[in-house]
């Protein structure tokens, strides 16, 4: 295995896009950032180095680090913030990852500007389970506003609005469906008769995407670095957070084409924007003035989404074979909702897991777990919410919708294995939830719309391929049940990637206890940990 140096010198930069100029923080001026490569079972070295005005940490987003949460990232979870001025050298440990990941700020919404992919080879580089690829193209979906982005953070918490941005991005540009953007559009070429392998991120603060190549099918080969039984589809539903590896075949006729991109959002708000970029064939041919434009899935269109993530499942084959725990030590039933603060629909804007409203501590939770340090956190995340009611009916009564402030951990036993099943709510409003966690992959087992039903959904598990995500989008008034095994000590973030919900309290933290054995027991830390 590898160990690969890099340096990511944080700064602002400025940029034009929808022809407004400003400053935007960058790593080494890039936008997006860097794509970084390397093989499975790598390890990468990374010397962040803080020259803005502002306080950021970088995440690994779908690295597992094992035994190894100190360069994990977010902002008083596993670390403090490396401060204007200061720097701090993350180990990055790779191991069965495979596929597409990414990195990203993980302070504040400094993600906006701040992410890039990561891309991991299998150990013998062309060895993938589907047909070889001629070439690779990433493609990170992003969002672009014209004012600074602490201004749009500002006047959402001032305002608890939507806030939605005046662009979407492929690859950093909007596309020239935008006004004033024409010069500003991705465009890949291809030749006739090859195939591509897209590596596709979702990086948006807000919004499930959907995406679609104007006469074209898609092969879907991965997702959030593991492999997944092909499928074939003509349009991709992607969460922020995830991502997704599929296959193009460049077999129409040589023209050029569209590939679009848009919001899926189950309220009928604003944001109903195409972005796009061009797919060109290479070769002389005569082609239509404009490229055709895909007919992308309505803007509402749930069973859209949901059907298109419920296709997913693991290879399950000999080489790659599911390890999905069968027997499960510890239950936890979690209900994601939005609440008001004030007791009326009109009231502040919050989110709850459990009816806990996340609040961050002073200290990174790690440091106060690693130091013993009292006070920071308490271990009483709840396990169940505390009251049943029927999370997904029409009207919920008032007196519902008030959260409790926390900063509370669930505690989890080394090896332990753990099934959770997310239940959304309709508290507010119902919406998908894309829920993430740090630290693990883990199974999809199970998901369905309404209320969770104990005694008779379990019966209806996937144990036998399930994919192996880090993020999942928990349908509209539905519920998801994951399962994984607690088998990386540390301190974990579980939260949603839409970033107005985190902003509004919807994460937790699991502290994953040490194992008996020297190899089952956390790292001790780095150094140069920054200090809070
Ligand atoms: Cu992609 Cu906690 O983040
Ligand atoms: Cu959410």
């Amino acid at each position: 295995a590898m160990v690969h140096r890099h340096k990511f010198v944080l700064k602002d930069t400025p940029y034009t896009r929808l022809c407004s100029s400003k400053n935007i923080l960058t790593v080494n001026g890039q936008f997006p950032g860097p794509t970084l490569y390397v093989t499975e079972g790598d390890t990468l070295v990374v010397d962040v180095i803080n020259q803005a005005r502002e306080n950021v940490t970088i995440h690994w987003h779908g690295v597992k680090q094992p035994r190894y949460p100190w360069s994990d990232g977010p902002e008083y979870i596993t670390q403090c913030p490396i401060r204007p001025g200061t720097s701090f050298s993350q180990k990055i440990v790779l191991s069965d990852e495979i596929g597409t990941l990414w990195w990203h700020a993980h302070s504040d919404w400094s993600r906006a500007t701040v992410h890039g992919a990561l891309v991991v080879y299998p150990k013998k580089r062309n060895d993938h389970p589907f047909p070889k690829p001629d070439a690779e193209i990433p493609i990170i979906l992003g969002e672009w506003w014209k004012s600074d982005i602490q201004a749009v953070v500002d006047e959402f918490i001032q305002s608890g609005d939507p806030n939605v941005s005046d662009a979407f991005l492929v690859n950093g540009q909007p596309g020239d469906l935008y006004p004033c953007s024409r010069p500003d559009t991705f465009k890949v070429t291809v030749d006739h008769g090859k195939r591509y392998l897209f590596r596709m991120i979702n990086a948006v603060m807000n919004n499930i995407m959907f995406f679609k190549i104007a006469n074209h099918n898609i092969t879907v080969v991965g997702s959030d670095g593991a492999y997944t039984k092909p499928f074939t589809s003509d349009y991709i539903a992607i969460s922020p957070g995830q991502t997704i590896d599929f296959l193009l075949d460049a077999n129409q006729r040589p023209s050029h084409y569209y590939m679009a991109s848009r919001v899926y959002i189950i309220a009928g708000t604003a944001g109903n924007t195409t972005t796009t970029a061009i797919i060109q064939y290479t070769g002389n041919y005569s082609a239509p003035p404009e490229p055709v434009l895909p007919i992308l899935p309505d803007f509402n269109d749930t069973l859209a989404s949901t059907s298109f993530t419920r296709r997913l499942r693991s290879l399950a084959s000999k080489d790659h074979p599911v390890d999905v725990p069968k027997n499960v030590n510890k239950i936890l039933f979690f209900t994601l909702s939005i609440n008001t603060v004030g007791g009326s629909i009109g009231g502040r804007l919050r989110a709850s897991i459990n009816n806990i409203t996340f609040v961050p501590p002073r200290i990174a939770i790690l440091q106060a777990y690693y130091r013993r340090i009292r006070g920071v956190y308490g271990d009483d995340f709840p396990s169940n919410p505390p009251f049943t009611f029927n999370y997904t009916q029409e009207i919920i009564p008032q007196d519902w919708l008030t959260p409790q402030n926390g900063t509370e951990v669930s505690v989890l036993e080394y090896n332990s294995t753990v099934e959770l099943v997310f239940q959304g709510t309709n508290l507010v409003s119902g919406i998908d939830h894309p829920m993430h966690l740090h630290g693990y992959s883990f199974y999809v087992v199970g998901s369905g719309f309404g209320n969770f039903d104990r005694d008779r959904d379990p019966s209806n598990y996937n144990l036998v391929d399930p994919p192996l995500q880090n993020t999942i989008a928990v349908p509209v008034n539905g519920w998801t049940a994951i399962r994984f095994k607690a088998n990386n000590p540390g301190v974990w973030l579980l939260h949603c990637h839409f970033e107005r919900h985190v902003s509004w309290g919807m994460e937790m933290a699991f502290i994953v206890q040490n194992g008996k054995s020297p190899d089952a027991k956390m790292l001790p830390p780095p150094p140069d940990m920054p200090r809070c």
